[in-house]
């Protein structure tokens, strides 16, 4: 019998032994922006087909299976996008997951622009305890051109005051393309430093299929430190906890914490402990996966429990997922049509 109802969940461990811990669950594949790295504005004409509302999973559906991953070892969660505030009263969905036995963390990745004083003080209120906020450069101009919709980054800075008064704990992801916004690394630096909020610099990868990704573009998580360090000296911390995604830093001048996600140049497949849920309740176990389980039709099925657990546990056990670390393997083989990074989430 499973125990999904017992306290002590069923760690199930994929091929290559990692445990299932993490549950990043895009909540819809809208967006309200069109960042160039992610939903190129060329390739998102009238034509391309969102999930539509009936297709997405319901909050009910996603309890429900957050509940069963739950039972299996998941402790972890990230509420992503697409834009995640698109979805109204995404507050309720927070409060009832926090309230499932098991979820020790939950996180929402954002690009701020709808994050009101009012909405963030709704989030904390839910339970939600920290947020992470998309924001690539402080100059006005850099930063419409890479959202491409022109949205004002005073706004995203109002955004990240906002999560923060209402006792939210802020990280900023800054994409760093070569040639795009390689100059606002510095200024970034400087403008989180002396602040509480953990700025992290993202290596920009082949995610999805649309955005035309080159290895000449990506600034690597190395040249990077050596321009912050070379300014203001940092120091390594070590990892918090197996499997964590960013190398974390402290600026030895006690100017406070921050990190490199570098998975094009230091893949971290080997200790990846997360599942992805996309909007329409489809299961991968890779960022870069091809295809995956389509949980939305065994749950509206009438399958049971025991059935769905089964199916989670048989598609982690039968993960053998390590994209990044044989990226130009795969790649020169040419792949496969990768799901996009707007439809699984950042
Ligand atoms: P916390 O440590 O819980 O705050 O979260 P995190 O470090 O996982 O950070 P976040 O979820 O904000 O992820 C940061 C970025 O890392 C994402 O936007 C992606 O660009 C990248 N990333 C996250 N998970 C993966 C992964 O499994 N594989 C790859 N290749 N990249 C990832
Ligand atoms: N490369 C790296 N990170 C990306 N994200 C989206 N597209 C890419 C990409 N091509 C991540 C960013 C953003 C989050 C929503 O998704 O971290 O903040
Ligand atoms: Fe939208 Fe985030 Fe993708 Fe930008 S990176 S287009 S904000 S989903
Ligand atoms: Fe995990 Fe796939 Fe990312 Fe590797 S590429 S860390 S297996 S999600």
């Amino acid at each position: 019998m499973p125990n999904h109802d017992l306290p002590n969940p069923v760690q199930v461990r994929d091929m290559l032994g990692r445990p299932l811990r993490d549950l990043r669950i895009s909540l819809t594949d809208h967006c309200n922006f069109r960042c160039v790295y992610c939903m190129p504005k060329a390739m998102f004409g009238t034509r391309y087909r969102f999930v539509d509302h009936a297709g997405l999973l319901t909050f009910p559906e996603i309890e429900r299976l957050v509940r069963l991953f739950a039972g299996l070892g998941v402790g972890k969660l990230r509420l992503t996008g697409g834009e995640p505030l698109l979805r109204p009263r995404i507050e309720d969905l927070i409060a009832s997951l926090a309230a499932i036995p098991g979820i020790e963390d939950i996180a929402v990745t954002t690009n701020g622009s709808l994050l009101t004083a009012a909405k963030a003080r709704a989030l904390k209120g839910a339970g939600l305890a920290r947020i992470t906020i998309s924001l690539d450069s402080l100059r006005g101009e850099t930063y419409e051109a890479m959202n491409d919709v022109g949205f004002p980054v005073a706004k995203v800075l109002a955004a990240i005051g906002h999560a923060a008064e209402a006792g939210l704990q802020v990280k900023l992801n800054m994409v760093v393309r070569r040639g795009l916004n390689d100059d606002d690394i510095l200024p970034m630096a400087e403008h989180f430093r002396h602040t509480p909020h953990v700025l992290r610099f993202i290596e920009y990868m082949d995610v999805g299929n649309m955005n035309g990704w080159q290895p000449q573009d990506v600034v690597p998580s190395a040249e990077i430190i050596a321009r912050i360090g070379e300014r203001w000296p940092l120091e390594p911390l070590e990892p918090s906890r197996y499997g964590e995604v960013a190398s974390r830093y402290v600026y030895a001048d006690g100017a406070g914490e921050i990190g490199f996600v570098s998975s094009v140049s230091q893949p971290f497949c080997r200790t990846c402990t997360r599942a992805r849920l996309s909007p329409e309740g489809t299961l991968y176990t890779c960022l870069f996966g091809t295809s995956g389980k389509d949980l939305r039709a065994l749950m509206r099925d009438g399958a049971g429990d025991d059935e769905i657990i089964a199916a989670l546990g048989a598609a982690w056990g039968s993960r053998e997922d390590r994209y990044s670390e044989i990226r130009s393997l795969l790649r020169a083989r040419g792949g496969g049509q990768k799901v996009e990074m707007f439809h699984i989430g950042g």
